[in-house]
């Protein structure tokens, strides 16, 4: 950074100050992460010089020999991590990577049967104004209102009756193990394809906290900066038969040049993956998120699903008379940063919501376990059912300092 702040120290004095807000505030954004210094520095490294268009041993310009090399290895640790048969690490983002596997496997009109983004699914999984819900025919499934969870027996019977020619399995906002064996079954039974989409929850996957949708899926994509930790983007997975239809489908289907410095940086996280450090970061993610769950929830806060089996929950804050815009807005005013986030059968649009999407994945990454949930968690409660109370907030944000000061997250 110094040379930055030498050169520009317009961008020099934001980027510090924004290191300053990842230290100082609870990150607690179920998407978000604390990168390594490792991938941090393989994201600013000299492969951002270079054009590579095309394959390992393919390429379209000269000079590709070290660039070969580092994509053939991401390639290679990420197949032993999800024991995939094949993987293209080329997607710049999750979104790109769901967007090549559409072009791979359908054509425009075709059926796609996924979780209704207003349970819990992503923009790409049939969104009106997104690509997917423009050039393919959605249908969506959701959560039983009772348990709040997937009603398997009901995406069997949608399936059935939309025939769609892929479902699509996976959220951006599900607390819950999603069975991946079931979801196949209900792709044979209608004959579709079927893709997961892992973005959240490939760290827990490689960790052994979640079932692996590998062996059921005909694709799966993932992105690989959340709880996986690595660089900023994508990669997919797929049996052997659909490996050339995937790759034509990123390049040239979708990109252009591969951003070869985040290859870099997904080649040095996934080392990182094949770690037993990785494994017990993994399992205390999850460990943490249960024991903050429990805590809000004995704190007579209304979780969806009451509770979690993964590194998020959503909250509904609905209780408290204000909704999910104002609580992250008060919540980040005491230095705890989370996302509105509608929860099932929400009255309320996605610009208020009535809830808020909390994630341990960050929080973790710095170290913190046990005893700082239960600290969040009464910290949360207070600022929540007070969201009148500014001096609150000021007295909590300096408690939140205090703490995050003996968690740093790049040490010197
Ligand atoms: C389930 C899921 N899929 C895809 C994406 C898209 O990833 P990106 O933001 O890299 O396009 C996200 C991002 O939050 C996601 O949660």
């Amino acid at each position: 950074m110094d040379a930055i702040s030498r050169q520009d120290p317009i961008v020099g004095k934001i980027l510090k100050n924004e290191m300053k807000r990842q230290q100082e505030n609870l990150i607690m954004i179920a998407s978000e992460n604390y990168v390594s210094p490792a991938v941090l520095e393989a994201q600013g490294c000299i492969m951002t010089n270079k054009y590579a268009e095309g394959y390992p041993g393919k390429r379209f310009y000269q000079g590709c020999g070290n660039y070969d090399k580092v994509e053939s290895l991401a390639i290679s640790r990420a197949k032993k991590l999800f024991g995939a048969e094949h993987v293209n690490v080329q997607p710049h983002s999750g979104s790109q990577a769901n967007m090549c596997v559409y072009f791979a496997a359908l054509k425009p009109g075709d059926r796609i049967l996924s979780m209704r983004l207003d349970q819990g699914g992503h923009l790409t999984h049939g969104l009106k104004s997104n690509f997917s819900g423009r050039a393919y025919r959605c249908a969506f499934y959701g959560v039983s209102k009772k348990t709040e969870t997937i009603d398997y027996d009901e995406v069997m019977r949608i399936a059935k009756k939309f025939r769609p020619k892929l479902i699509v399995c996976g959220a951006s906002s599900y607390p819950r193990i999603i069975d991946f064996r079931r979801f196949r079954r209900i792709a044979d039974k209608c004959g579709a394809m079927l893709m997961a989409d892992i973005a959240h929850i490939a760290g827990l996957v490689v960790g052994g906290v979640h079932p692996n949708p590998v062996s059921y899926c005909d694709f799966v994509t993932t992105t690989t900066h959340k709880t996986l930790r690595g660089g900023r983007g994508a990669i997919i997975m797929c049996r052997k038969k659909y490996a050339d239809a995937i790759d034509r489908a990123v390049f040239p289907g979708t990109q252009g040049g591969p951003l070869m410095h985040e290859i870099a940086a997904k080649a040095v996280a996934f080392g990182e993956a094949m770690s037993p450090k990785f494994r017990l970061y993994q399992k205390n993610i999850v460990r943490n998120a249960r024991i903050l769950a429990i805590a809000l929830l004995g704190s007579g806060i209304r979780l969806i699903s009451r509770g979690t089996d993964n590194h998020l929950m959503a909250a509904d804050v609905s209780g408290f008379g204000i909704d999910g815009k104002k609580a992250a807005a008060i919540l980040e005013e005491a230095g705890i940063v989370v996302n509105k986030n509608q929860i099932p059968f929400d009255r309320l649009p996605p610009t208020r919501t009535s809830g808020i999407r909390i994630g341990t994945p960050a929080i973790t990454s710095r170290g913190m376990g046990p005893k700082e949930m239960i600290l969040i968690a009464s910290w949360i409660k207070r600022v929540l059912m007070r969201p009148g109370n500014k001096n609150l907030r000021v007295m909590i944000k300096k408690e939140v300092k205090k703490l995050c000061a003996r968690f740093p997250i790049y040490s010197k």
